[in-house]
């Protein structure tokens, strides 16, 4: 199968976990987009939609399904989303699409997040992938000092505006050993608006698309440190 095809199942597959009536938290990105166009089949069943990025907000209402302000929302079962790296404990690297505050926004209001990925995303340990830190535009290079001093080689994500008017660094070289202290390091940083390790919002369950069809690796336990 082609890395679409999977791509294709694991959105499909991810309709299980869209409970009738509810509202979805939906992410950002090519997997994500699969599972927008499956959610549609079942649009007249869920009351909406809370939207992680302007672009998933867009495809959502091409589908005539309702974008619901996050605000005026009580409650979001499940978030879907993508992941740019995903380890064996539910922690990920997001942000390769620039929305990862905005994703790690809608996580934090879900009760659980399922990932999906195809079997590429899957590793043992975080950072291969360039870790996105979303950033103040007047704090980048105080922030690419620091991230220098922890290891990693800073670059900014040139031409890039997030939803928030905000910029994107990508830092390559860092082993991600415990994701969970380096997001509490980097996001207490002035300046940082977001850093794209997803720990303390890491995912309950993940739907890997594999050659063998989808597997389903669960996290077990709340997605969410208090
Ligand atoms: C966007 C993200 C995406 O979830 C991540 O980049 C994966 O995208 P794709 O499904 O296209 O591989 O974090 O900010």
């Amino acid at each position: 199968m082609t890395q679409d095809e999977l791509k294709a199942l694991v959105g499909r597959a991810a309709l299980a976990y869209v409970e009738p009536g509810s509202v979805v938290g939906v992410g950002t990105g090519s997997t994500v987009n699969c599972f927008i166009d499956a959610l549609a089949t079942m649009k007249d069943r869920i009351t909406g939609a809370v939207s992680s990025s302007e672009k998933s907000s867009d495809r959502l209402r091409m589908h005539g399904i309702r974008v619901l302000d996050a605000n005026t929302v009580d409650e979001v079962r499940v978030y879907i989303d993508g992941a740019d790296e995903i380890d064996h404990a539910g922690n990920m690297i997001k942000g390769g699409g620039a929305a990862l505050t905005r994703e790690k926004i809608v996580a934090d209001r879900a009760e659980r997040f399922i990932c999906i990925a195809d079997q590429s995303k899957l590793v043992t340990t975080l950072g291969a992938f360039p870790l996105p830190v979303e950033v103040i535009p007047m704090a980048a290079a105080q922030i690419a000092r620091k991230l220098r001093a922890l290891g990693g080689e800073p670059t900014l994500r040139h031409g890039v505006v997030t939803d928030n008017g905000c910029h994107i660094i990508d830092v390559r070289g860092l082993s991600i050993t415990d994701p969970a202290a380096m997001e509490c390091e980097i996001n207490q940083w002035p300046g940082v608006v977001t850093v794209g390790i997803f720990a303390r919002n890491r995912a309950s369950i993940c739907l890997l698309g594999t050659a063998d069809g989808v597997k389903t690796l669960d996290f077990g336990g709340a997605s969410k440190t208090a």
